[in-house]
């Protein structure tokens, strides 16, 4: 019996896969897996989703009113910008808007494990540029350009590995390549950068016709289960991703949680400073461990790769973190077997992850 049957780049996809929240056996864990924020949301945030709302009515579709707020905040002009069911919503648009088979999306070796899939969804390749020491390499990424290359994809930081490309390297890159590719600057973990960097990204995007600079209310905002997003660019650019998004795409209680948590950056402050204060706890931890053959690539955002190579591995350490009752993201399918993602989490849940990685070692906590 015939039944339908998917093209054939899609057939050869799998599902994004997410973090883990649950051990093998099925025991609940604390997630330090999906790079979410350990101080939950803005009360504001909280208390605007508290509210109630009419639910019988679609939501503007347009997102003026949490356009115009993400442009008082950022200095933007709020024409130039798109709203999205997450940021991830508007990286398909802009991917599915200019790429098809035959066509190339160049991306990090080691980058947001989506980028892939959003190339193979539409039949296109995804290409890897090698790294330079797992971050991203702006050389490597210009000598994989080719006249097939529509889209290149720079998470900044970057994810899995937590790096930074500084505002030059990103100018050098962009000034490489070819006017008609698309380069997507992906700042979901922009908000935990030195505040005196971030706007980099917005100002070239603002400058040129072939950049995209996207953000999310996911991370440093707290609002992951509200899926908002959205983009900046040229009105060109803007205008594609348009015809491409879901209609009504933001919902109501989405609209009104981002809204009021842009109004409270004392929380997106406060988020920062914690994100710091325990990475750097986390970063001494394990240099301590360096004897142990466990290291980690130094990162910007908020989680950390920690690299396993002497007695203790990976595995181990992921099943005694388990133990301990911490999901953290092994990453095998992404070529890093010997490595754990960590995303940083509360004060008391670092303090109990680093004295497990110390007990693996045999080290007193
Ligand atoms: C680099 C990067 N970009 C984009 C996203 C997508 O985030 P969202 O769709 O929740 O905005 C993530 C989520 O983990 C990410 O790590």
């Amino acid at each position: 019996m015939s039944r339908p049957q998917p093209k054939p780049w899609i057939a050869q996809i799998h599902a994004y896969v997410p973090g883990k929240s649950r051990s093998a056996s099925g025991k609940p864990l604390v997630k330090l897996s999906a790079n979410e924020n350990p101080l939950g949301s803005s009360p504001a945030a909280l208390a605007a989703l508290a509210e109630a709302h009419v639910a019988a009515d679609y939501p503007d579709p347009d997102a003026r009113t949490l356009r115009e707020a993400i442009a008082a905040v950022h200095g933007l002009d709020p024409d130039r910008i798109v709203c999205g069911t997450g940021s991830g919503e508007l990286l398909h648009c802009a991917v599915q808007a200019l790429c098809g088979p035959g066509d190339e999306v160049l991306a990090s070796r080691y980058s947001f494990s989506l980028y892939p899939l959003l190339a193979q969804k539409v039949g296109a390749t995804p290409v890897l540029a090698t790294d330079d020491q797992y971050a991203a390499s702006v050389d490597n990424l210009l000598a994989a350009v080719t006249e097939r290359t529509r889209v290149v994809l720079l998470d900044n930081p970057n994810n899995p590995v937590g790096t930074f490309l500084p505002p030059s390297e990103v100018e050098r890159l962009h000034a490489g390549l070819p006017s008609d590719v698309l380069l997507v600057v992906d700042e979901a973990y922009g908000e935990y950068v030195d505040p005196v960097l971030q706007r980099a990204g917005f100002e070239l995007a603002a400058a040129h016709e072939n950049v995209l600079v996207s953000r999310t209310f996911s991370k440093a905002y707290g609002l992951a289960a509200e899926r908002v997003g959205w983009v900046t660019g040229a009105a060109h650019l803007i205008d594609l991703v348009n015809r491409m998004r879901g209609a009504f795409n933001v919902s109501v209680s989405g609209q009104k949680a981002a809204i009021a948590a842009l109004g409270d950056q004392d929380f997106v402050v406060a988020s920062r400073e914690h994100n710091v204060r325990e990475r750097t706890r986390l970063v001494e931890a394990i240099a301590a461990l360096g004897n142990h053959g466990i290291t980690a690539c130094p990162s910007e955002a908020n989680f950390l790769l920690v690299h396993f190579d002497g007695a203790v591995t990976a595995a181990q350490a992921l099943e005694a973190l388990s133990d301990a009752g911490y999901a953290v993201r092994h990453l095998p399918s992404q070529g890093l077997p010997g490595s754990l993602r960590i995303t940083i989490g509360k004060t008391e849940d670092m303090t109990r992850v680093i004295a497990t990685l110390r007990g693996l070692c045999g080290e007193a906590a």
